[in-house]
């Protein structure tokens, strides 16, 4: 039977995109199966295990019989946990009943949009961004309108930026920082400039602060609701495990946001997904509550193949990157060795050359929508990041 006939794929799935960081990873990882020696810098994970008392939660919760439906949204402990450590490091204090669990933060951020957004709402999306947030807002049939910004200032949206996109349509700003990919974090003043404009405008601020626990030489970062007093009611904070805990594959994330919309997506997710995974939770309450020790270590690790990274592409020509506060991503400027008459022309061909000449999977600005970029990720150990810069450098002094 032809399949075409019998599926027609819907209007909103036609122009959807795989996720390319999740599609250069398999294939890097095709390619290493296959015995090449490629060194990966393309996934946005921490290349650490899971710390052992979080796993030992996980085998607790299995033996206990933990293994059951939970409430849709999360179970009470874990919604207490997450409230009462937002509040401890923020300031701001929310209550469980502002909490929604759900299957990691991509999955937070789908039913923050499912639940906001109208075909033909406007959300403002600064340039470059994460891979997924303009796929999920079009998923809605709503608009993402991208704001570029520049590296001369630190991938940062300006407020002019800012003001200059906003339309009767705009309902939505969406932010990240620290951000993945560039690794800028916002200032306080940067972040209550942008507040003041959002409210000003009615928009409401989803603010994904997924790396808020990675950021390097003493930063803060800073949560959006927490700059002005009246942002908790238009603003939602997307974060989870995956990143802090090196917990990718646990699936736990979460929103914090005003409790009439919060409820709504509890609902959202009672009918989608039923509840994220029981075990996990017991696992996420162990990372939130036990010891923190395994996130400054975590950290430290991170600020130093940071410093690593800097250092060695600073000594590469034809690279700029802006300056890297926080997460563990490198975004670099490649602009200067393109269109070369025997070079690549774009950013994916750099990419497809970087990984076949020398086995080095990053990934295409124009994924981040910031053509003239690549993203390399810093989740890996110091040796592999030596050879992976090494090989980088290699690969660059070849176009001519
Ligand atoms: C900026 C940002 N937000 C959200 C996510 C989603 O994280 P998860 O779904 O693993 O919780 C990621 C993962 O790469 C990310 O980089």
């Amino acid at each position: 039977m032809e399949e075409a006939a019998c599926f027609q794929l819907a209007q909103r799935m036609t122009s959807l995109q795989p996720s390319a960081t999740l599609a250069m990873a398999a294939r890097a990882g095709a390619m290493k199966a296959s015995g090449i020696d490629v060194i990966d810098l393309s996934v946005g994970e921490p290349d650490f295990p899971t710390p052992e008392h979080i796993c030992q939660a996980g085998k607790a919760a299995i033996s206990a019989g933990k293994t059951k439906y939970t409430p849709a949204a999360g179970t009470p402990a874990l919604r207490e946990a997450i409230a009462n450590d937002y509040t401890r490091r923020s300031g701001l204090a929310v209550t469980p009943a502002q909490v929604i669990v759900s299957n990691g933060a991509k999955h937070s951020l789908h039913n923050v949009f499912t639940s906001v957004l109208n075909p033909g709402d406007e959300v403002i999306v600064p340039t470059p961004y994460w891979v997924s947030y303009a796929e999920l807002i079009k998923l809605t049939g709503a608009i993402p309108v991208l704001v570029e910004t520049s590296i001369e200032e630190d991938f940062k949206l300006q407020p002019n930026a800012l003001k200059s996109a906003i339309t009767p349509r705009t309902r939505m700003l969406l932010l990240c920082s620290p951000s993945n990919p560039t690794g800028v974090v916002y200032s306080r003043e940067e972040l209550v400039g942008i507040a003041d404009i959002a409210i000003e405008a009615d928009l409401s601020v989803v603010s994904d602060e997924i790396y808020d626990q990675l950021v390097f030489d003493g930063r803060e970062s800073i949560s959006f609701p927490t700059l002005r007093p009246g942002l908790e009611s238009r603003s939602i904070v997307v974060a989870g495990v995956s990143k802090t805990y090196s917990m990718t594959g646990w699936r736990i994330g979460w929103t914090i946001g005003p409790p009439g919309l919060s409820k709504v997506m509890g609902s959202l997710q009672s009918q989608e997904t039923s509840n994220p995974c029981s075990i996990s939770q017991y696992a996420a309450i162990e990372a939130l509550t036990g010891p923190q020790d395994c996130v400054t270590l975590m950290r430290n690790a991170f600020q130093l193949r940071r410093d690593l990274v800097v250092e060695r592409l600073s000594q590469i020509p034809d690279v700029k990157i802006p300056d890297i506060g926080g997460a563990f991503y490198a975004f670099l400027d490649i602009h200067a060795s393109l269109g070369r008459p025997h070079g690549p022309p774009d950013s994916v061909t750099w990419c497809e050359q970087l990984l076949e000449k020398e086995h080095v999977a990053t990934v295409a600005g124009s994924a981040f929508g910031a053509e003239g970029h690549v993203r390399m990720s810093f989740a890996a150990s110091e040796e592999k990041l030596t050879m992976g810069l090494d090989r980088i450098a290699s690969f660059l002094s070849t176009i001519q």
